[in-house]
């Protein structure tokens, strides 16, 4: 899997950039708000079809243009892909694989896979529960496409009842109970899927997290990460029927893999909570060195690898460890400071006031 060129236009800073990535390590080099994220940014957009930084599709577009577009040419075991998406200020973001119009942008996951490091990611593990759920989701979409069906039939259904719960104000007509029934069934499943998957993706994981931790932090701690909501065990649809009451009187679901928590401890002691700030990234970095392991297992060839600003969280020896520790076919770094010795880029490219340039 590999990125070879990217081309493009009116995506956020860049008016018109064009790069080349090498094979092996590129280095994108700037000073701060010169559009180094913005770069890797657009490179996985194409794997994930969003922003890594949870920003909407306006904000890719450059202000003050309607459409922007991000085309690239990739290598997929030999084979050579070409990308083009258009995103739209206001519409929907049009795919073209191979010059072929895609019926759905969704269709284009697995065609590209990324595995993103950012200082952001701390938000993993100091953030609410919602940010850790969305790391999970996202890997089992990483891992396998179809997992995006089963995300969002459990968002749409939510959404479906959730609205009619409100609707009803607390009183269950006939019509409303049989509608419920409806809604039930159709979470339940879909409820059931993801609940399942994600539980056997932590399972997965459980093992490499305290040797990811060592490689990134230094310091031998166990880590435990834990899914096992109450209601997985005898499925969503028991603990719908024990809930609705509830949910009528509060008007929305209370019960299902919406409101799930993955507990993450260090030597025992919940991170979110007890951990202090350099031991909450450590363990940010442990669970993407995690999940880029698990996606490379399950797929055959290790994601396009983007770390963006990651060495200046680590220092050089953990910088070294952590790319020595992973599988990496690709990797595009960015940094606004100096590269950490023993990382030797094939290519550089370099931005200065806002252009893109290899040197
Ligand atoms: N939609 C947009 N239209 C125009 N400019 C944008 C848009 N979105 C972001 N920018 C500009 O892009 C710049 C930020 O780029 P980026 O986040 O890539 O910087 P960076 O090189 O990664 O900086 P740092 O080293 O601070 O992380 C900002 O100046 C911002 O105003
Ligand atoms: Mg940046």
């Amino acid at each position: 899997m590999r990125v070879d060129e990217l081309w493009l236009t009116d995506f956020r800073s860049y008016p018109e950039a064009h790069a080349r990535f090498a094979p092996g390590v590129t280095a994108v080099l700037g000073s701060n708000g010169q559009g180094k994220t913005n770069l890797v940014e657009a490179v996985a957009f194409l794997a994930t079809t969003g922003s890594f930084r949870g920003a909407p599709t306006d904000a890719l577009v450059r202000a003050g243009a309607e459409t922007a577009v991000v085309r690239a040419r990739a290598d997929r075991e030999g084979r050579e892909l070409l990308v083009e998406a258009e995103l739209a200020v206001a519409g929907r973001t049009r795919i073209q694989v191979n010059r072929q119009r895609l019926g759905r942008s969704k269709d284009l996951l697995g065609a590209i896979r990324v595995t993103v490091f950012s200082p952001d990611d701390l938000e993993l593990v100091k953030g609410g529960p919602s940010e850790r759920r969305r790391y999970l989701d996202d890997l089992l979409v990483a891992i396998h496409p179809r997992n995006d069906k089963v995300r969002t039939d459990v968002d749409k259904v939510l959404r479906q009842r959730n609205a009619l719960l409100r609707q009803a104000g607390g009183r269950v007509s006939p019509d409303v109970a049989a509608t419920l029934d409806v809604w039930d069934s159709r979470l339940a499943a879909a409820g059931d899927a993801l609940g399942n998957e994600r539980r056997r993706l932590v399972e997965q994981m459980a093992g490499g997290l305290s040797r990811s931790y060592q490689t990134v932090a230094g310091t031998p701690v166990s880590i435990d990460a834990r899914y096992d909501p109450a209601w997985l065990s005898d499925g969503l649809a028991t603990a719908l029927v024990a809930a609705r009451d509830d949910d009528i009187r509060r008007g929305v679901t209370t019960v299902g893999p919406h409101r799930d928590e993955i507990d993450l401890r260090i030597d025992g002691l919940p991170a979110r909570t007890h951990a202090s700030q350099g031991e909450q990234r450590s363990l940010a970095f442990a669970l993407r060195m995690v999940g880029h392991t698990l996606v490379t297992g399950a797929v055959g060839v290790p994601p396009v690898l983007i770390l963006d600003d990651v060495f200046s969280e680590l220092d050089p020896y953990r910088s070294r460890a952590l790319l020595d520790a992973i599988p990496t076919a690709q990797t595009i770094l960015t940094t606004a400071g100096e590269l950490p010795a023993g990382v030797t880029p094939d290519v550089v490219l370099t931005i200065t006031d806002g252009r893109l340039a290899s040197s």
